[in-house]
């Protein structure tokens, strides 16, 4: 079948659109996919210039890019029954490594659902990771309800126009961060107060917050301290130093205060997601969608971190 692939690390010309990778093999709670959009996320690029293959993705090259995708079932294994053959379904590999952007795709049951009803499965390919990473770290790490006000840093992107939709899902009050050429587009998106980056440094905005959610990830919890006082949660996408001190001392019972979120794939988060979206409060913007062949193309954008939404490939 064909297959997006990488032999070796590197930039994006080490990425090969091959036609002779073996199909994946079902078992019994599997679902086989015949791809037809998978989006591209930061990960991917990450994964593919080889960070992480010391600790959490040692699978061995050549391997097979991407963690979402979008497509029709063709076969379930005999224990699945949460979708059919013939469904259109969506969503993301919890493998470390991805594995997904083929032209046949293999996931557990419990990575997919049905995808939403109103949208096409192009644009349903670029939801799983970027929203579930939005939905875990507003809903379960800073617990957001109704009424609190939420600080959304780097909002224009991928994650972060999730993050905005559902926050106002959950009855927040969002103030968003994006850059200058995308400020119509977060405004669109339901944030009740937008802030420019470039105008005023993000540390220094003068509003207390129950939340910050940093998608961009380039500050620590130390830098919202005036704004979130004692009690308010900050949460990071990226793993560093501090944000995985943080973390352990969560885990530890000590303070929940700094966190870092991790997506994980669930048909129950997949299920919630696509509810918003056929009821019309969550909506994904594809900024672009490119056809697999220009799948270096497709990594270049992402690398230049200004996508406003979401990028996809289309098999
Ligand atoms: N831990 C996890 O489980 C997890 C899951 C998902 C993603 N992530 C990480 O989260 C990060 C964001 O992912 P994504 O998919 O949202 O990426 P993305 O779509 O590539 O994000 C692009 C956005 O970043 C914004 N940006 C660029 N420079 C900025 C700055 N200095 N300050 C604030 N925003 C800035 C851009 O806004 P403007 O164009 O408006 O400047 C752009 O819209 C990545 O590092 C990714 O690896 C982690």
């Amino acid at each position: 079948m064909k297959a997006l692939i990488y032999k070796k690390f590197g930039d994006p010309s080490v990425l090969e659109v091959v036609d002779n990778w073996p199909p994946p093999v079902l078992s019994p709670n599997t679902v086989l996919i015949k791809s037809i959009g998978g989006s591209v996320n930061p990960k991917d690029v990450l994964l593919r210039r080889g960070k992480f293959a010391k600790t959490l993705a040692r699978d061995p090259l050549p391997r097979v890019a991407g963690h979402d995708i979008a497509g029709e079932v063709v076969e379930i294994g005999k224990d699945v029954s949460n979708v059919s053959a013939g469904d259109i379904v969506f969503g993301m590999t919890n493998k470390f490594s991805g594995g997904v952007h083929s032209e046949f795709a293999l996931l557990d049951s419990n990575e997919v659902s049905c995808a939403p009803l109103n949208i096409s499965t192009v644009e349903a390919s670029s939801i799983p990771l970027a929203a579930q990473t939005a939905l875990t770290a507003l809903r379960d790490l800073c617990k957001v309800v109704a009424g609190q006000r939420v600080l959304i840093n780097g909002a224009s992107g991928g994650v972060g126009h999730f993050a905005i939709q559902i926050a106002k899902a959950l009855g927040a009050e969002v103030h968003a961060v994006c850059g200058p050429g995308h400020i119509d587009f977060v405004t669109s998106l339901g944030a009740d107060v937008v802030h420019d980056y470039t105008v005023k440094p993000v540390p220094a905005i003068a509003s207390s917050f129950h939340s910050v959610f940093d998608v961009f990830g380039n500050f620590s919890r130390k830098a919202f301290a005036k704004q979130l006082g004692t009690r308010g949660v900050f949460v990071s996408t990226v793993p560093n130093l501090t944000t995985l001190c943080g973390e352990l001392f969560a885990h530890m019972g000590f303070n929940k205060r700094s966190r870092l979120v991790q997506v994980k794939s669930s048909t129950t988060d997949l299920t919630q997601i696509r509810e918003w979206v056929e009821n019309g409060r969550l909506k994904p913007h594809v900024e672009m969608v490119y056809p697999l062949a220009d799948a270096r193309e497709a990594h270049r954008h992402i690398e230049g971190k200004h996508t406003a939404g979401k990028i996809v490939l289309s098999f």
